[in-house]
């Protein structure tokens, strides 16, 4: 017969085992997931110790590394214009964008109160399943406690493309979509791509059998630009723009 202390114990070694595996995975795939540039980085001491636990801690770890090899590329080859991100629920990729080159202004649009009925309607696939309550559970006063006290992110509250209207002048070096439809997916390329830098790039997550009107959108979009879609092998399929630079 087991007492309820042998029971306490069993579920605390359960709860052991299961932390202990879990941070032995990590270590393992930490070493093998993680591109040369990263480790060359590590080692010259040039990535913050934050980003270092971001990295140990984000689960899609080629989402990661596609957005840094981007990032170091941008830096690199000096490309000018702030950043954004159109859905940002949480704030969690925006952090890790910021950990990444902590210099630049972000410009974070979502409603933070999840989809309108409006871009609902049309959708099929997986999105058709979402209601307006999906992702409502954030709030531009959350998003800023995580994201910590810098001046440079600018939060744009409301519904996309509208709440973009105050910025009209602006360029932009790299943009992150991440919104699961097609009307905001598409309002995003339309109003990004003509104010990208050239070398600047806009990366789409999701684009996938998944997200049929997201997909759609992107298809329809790239018919009319002369940059190819390039996939990416993260987990729920990012894809990249890249803008040409002009050649004269
Ligand atoms: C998948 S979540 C974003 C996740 C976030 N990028 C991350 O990795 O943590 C999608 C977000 O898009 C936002 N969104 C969808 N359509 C929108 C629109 N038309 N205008 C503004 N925000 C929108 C939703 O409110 C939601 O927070």
């Amino acid at each position: 017969m087991f007492t309820s202390m042998t029971v306490i114990n069993i579920l605390l070694s359960l709860v052991f085992l299961y932390f202990l595996g879990k941070y032995l995975l990590n270590m393992y795939f930490e070493g093998i997931n993680r591109p040369e540039q990263w480790a060359g980085k590590l080692k010259q001491g040039k990535i913050t110790r934050e980003l270092q636990k971001a990295q140990r801690q984000y689960g899609d770890k080629s989402r990661f590394f596609l957005f840094w090899l981007q990032i170091e590329r941008i830096k690199k080859e000096q490309i000018q214009g702030t950043f954004a991100e159109l859905g940002v629920y949480k704030g969690d990729s925006a952090r890790i964008l910021h950990l990444m080159e902590p210099t630049r202004k972000i410009h974070l649009f979502d409603t933070f109160e999840g989809f309108i009925v409006a871009d609902l309607a049309k959708e099929k696939g997986e999105a058709a399943s979402y209601t307006p309550t999906n992702f409502s559970d954030t709030s531009v006063d959350e998003v800023k406690r995580f994201l910590g006290n810098s001046d440079t992110f600018v939060f744009y509250k409301g519904h996309f493309p509208e709440s973009a209207q105050s910025l009209d002048t602006e360029k932009y070096a790299f943009v992150n979509i991440d919104v699961d439809l097609y009307n905001p997916t598409k309002a995003g390329l339309e109003y990004f791509y003509p104010r990208l830098s050239p070398g600047g790039v806009i990366i789409i997550h999701d684009y996938s059998y998944k997200w049929e009107g997201l997909v759609k959108a992107v298809d329809e979009f790239v018919r009319g630009i002369p940059e190819n879609l390039v996939l990416s092998p993260d987990t729920d399929g990012s894809v990249l723009i890249i803008k040409n630079s002009v050649h004269t």
